[in-house]
């Protein structure tokens, strides 16, 4: 069966039970700051899950593309990917447990055909504040599954949320034997013949910040089926490589390397599945180009890795092997999703540039080897990891070399360095959840500011009733997404690029203030998603002209900022409005 008829059948069979499509949102999520991908199907749905009203209603499916980077270290093996496809259905505060369950039994086993004998569940075994989930267990055994084919597990396995806080809830999961070998009575949750396919969440509680959880105003459902895992199975693949969806980038890998797979599957899988990342990266409307900060850092590494296995295999890196991938992908998807044939140049422009620009590197960081190893027999953690971090220089890579010279690595150095510099950027990356906007340099801090003139500016201009939908910062510039019926007209951006010049000149002073959310929320503190907010809040006031509910960080006065320019106006979605604006020195 090929994968497109999968999304198919889905799709078909939940709009057929009253679900409406909606189409997958973008991989950079447009009004969720703190994420810098979307990771499942739910993400962009948070405030619906929360409680806002959906426009297309209480129940909806979509597949939903999705990068998740917590299993980078896995990718290579015959699982796990980057980026992968995401089947979703959605109860806003519609069915609950019972249904929820029969649709999924009904999918498998009616519409796939899976038989029963092979399937397994997990439930939720319950914990101090949710009880065990004894509705679920019972509903799959009225439908047949048998008793020691159901196993509780704790909140470890079967409880789900999008990283710390956030909508989250109990789950119960289905699990499909993935093995020649006979299938077990028993199911053993620990043996990994049984592979996860199906993720029914029962989203009725919040996490706040501070780890309090307390019951969403609605008892959601959401689930996630991944593409991937579940084509393999109904290909009868055990290795989801050698499916229908990688066949023709496979087939062109092992042209272009005249290598057989076995024996190089390894570096073969991470090579396909880091172009496949990249190409859905770089063709993102976000416009994501390598960088060295938050998603052009993801798109950086990605490329970097798979041109490193290329090389290990051998691949003449200056053919143009990873366009060639590339092309393959962008064929498999592009009736999908229109934006990879749409950014196809865009696409092929950053891997090549990115593929040269490495390659220089490594010509630099090989010559700063030599330099620095120069008379040590064993090359220190410390100088390694400079390799590593300055000069982009991968630890095989310095072992490679280091052999070749009769030299030998410290390993054990190298990885405590590399665990110090993790532990740096969790941190930094954890800063990320505290309220919104990305990146700490300092015209990432101007941009902040500008981007809370920006917006006090519209309210002026357009009317109060204009609210942020959404906001991105980079180096570059910002991005703003407001809510507004109508196209800006000439005299209204030349009325808001005045009014936030001229608060830049009178050097306003931008004040930090902490206060209880409910405090700040009287007093008109302007904030995007108010429950995601903990108890406590910081609040940044600039003069009398602006009050927002944020992380930061911010400057001291706005006079630092330059001049403030808009260089796009357009729309985002229905009802909303986007603004990209700069700051110059002049
Ligand atoms: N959000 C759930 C998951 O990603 C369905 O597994």
């Amino acid at each position: 069966m090929k994968e497109i008829n999968l999304k198919k059948l889905y799709l078909e069979y939940f709009e057929s039970l009253g679900h409406v499509i909606i189409p997958s949102a973008p991989l950079v999520p447009e009004n969720d700051p703190s994420v810098l991908f979307n990771t499942a199907g739910m993400q962009p749905l948070i405030p619906y899950l929360m409680g806002e009203p959906h426009p297309f209603g209480k129940r909806l499916c979509d597949v939903q593309k999705c990068v998740r980077l917590t299993d980078l270290d896995s990718i290579g093996d015959k699982t796990h990917h980057t980026f992968f496809e995401m089947l979703g259905n959605w109860s806003l505060g519609d069915y609950f447990k019972n249904e929820s369950i029969l649709y999924s039994f009904n999918f498998l086993t009616k519409v796939l055909n899976i038989p029963i004998e092979k399937l397994a569940i997990t439930v939720f075994a319950g914990d101090n504040l949710i009880p065990k989930d004894e509705v679920s267990a019972k509903r799959w055994e009225q439908l047949g599954i048998k008793k020691e084919r159901i196993a509780y597990l704790g909140s470890e396995d079967n409880f789900w949320i999008a990283g710390d806080s956030g909508p989250c809830g109990g789950d119960t999961e289905i699990f499909y034997w993935r093995s020649p070998e006979e299938v077990p009575k028993i199911f053993d949750p620990k043996d990994d013949r049984w592979v996860e396919i199906w993720n029914n969440v029962f989203m009725e509680y919040f996490k706040e910040k501070n780890g309090q959880v307390h019951e969403l105003k609605n008892k959601n459902v959401d689930t996630g089926m991944g593409v991937e895992r579940t084509i393999a199975i109904l290909e009868g693949k055990t290795d989801n490589y050698l499916t229908s969806i990688w066949q023709n980038a496979l087939n062109t890998l092992l042209k272009i390397t005249n290598l057989p797979y076995e024996g190089n599957e390894v570096s073969m899988r991470i090579i396909l599945d880091h172009i496949r990342t990249a190409v859905f990266i770089a063709a993102d409307e976000a416009g994501i180009k390598p960088s060295n900060t938050d998603q052009g850092y993801i798109l950086r590494r990605l490329i970097r890795r798979a041109i490193r296995h290329a090389r290990k295999l051998n691949i003449d890196i200056n053919s143009d092997f990873e366009q060639q991938l590339a092309i393959c992908f962008i064929k498999e998807y592009q009736d999908t999703y229109p934006e990879l044939a749409k950014n196809q140049n865009i696409v092929l422009e950053v891997l090549k540039n990115e593929k040269e620009k490495f390659n220089k590197t490594l010509e630099k960081g090989l010559k700063v080897f030599e330099k620095l190893t120069f008379n040590n027999q064993q090359i220190d953690g410390e100088t390694a990891f400079h390799l590593y971090d300055t000069y982009g220089f991968p630890i095989e890579l310095t072992v490679e070399v280091a052999k070749e010279q009769n030299r030998t690595v410290d390993l054990e150095g190298f990885a405590q360095k590399f665990k110090e510099h993790q532990e740096k950027s969790r941190t930094a990356s954890s800063g990320k959840f505290k309220g919104g906007l990305s990146g700490n340099s300092i015209i990432e801090t101007k941009y902040h500011t500008a981007t809370h003139l920006l917006n006090a500016a519209l309210k002026k201009v357009i009317g109060e009733d204009v609210h942020q939908k959404g906001s991105n910062i980079t180096t570059e510039r910002l991005r703003f997404d407001f809510s507004c019926n109508h196209k800006l007209s000439e005299e209204e951006k030349k009325q808001v690029e005045n009014l936030v010049n001229n608060w830049i000149k009178q050097d306003l002073p931008v004040e930090k203030l902490t206060m209880p959310k409910e405090e700040a929320i009287a007093s008109g503190a302007e904030c995007m998603f108010i429950e995601k907010y903990p108890d406590i809040v910081t609040v940044y006031q600039i003069g009398d002209i602006s009050k927002e509910l944020c992380g930061g960080p911010h400057v001291e006065k706005t006079g630092t900022l330059g001049t403030f320019k808009i260089t796009k106006e357009e729309a985002s979605s229905s009802g909303v409005r986007r603004i990209k604006a700069i700051l110059s020195e002049e």
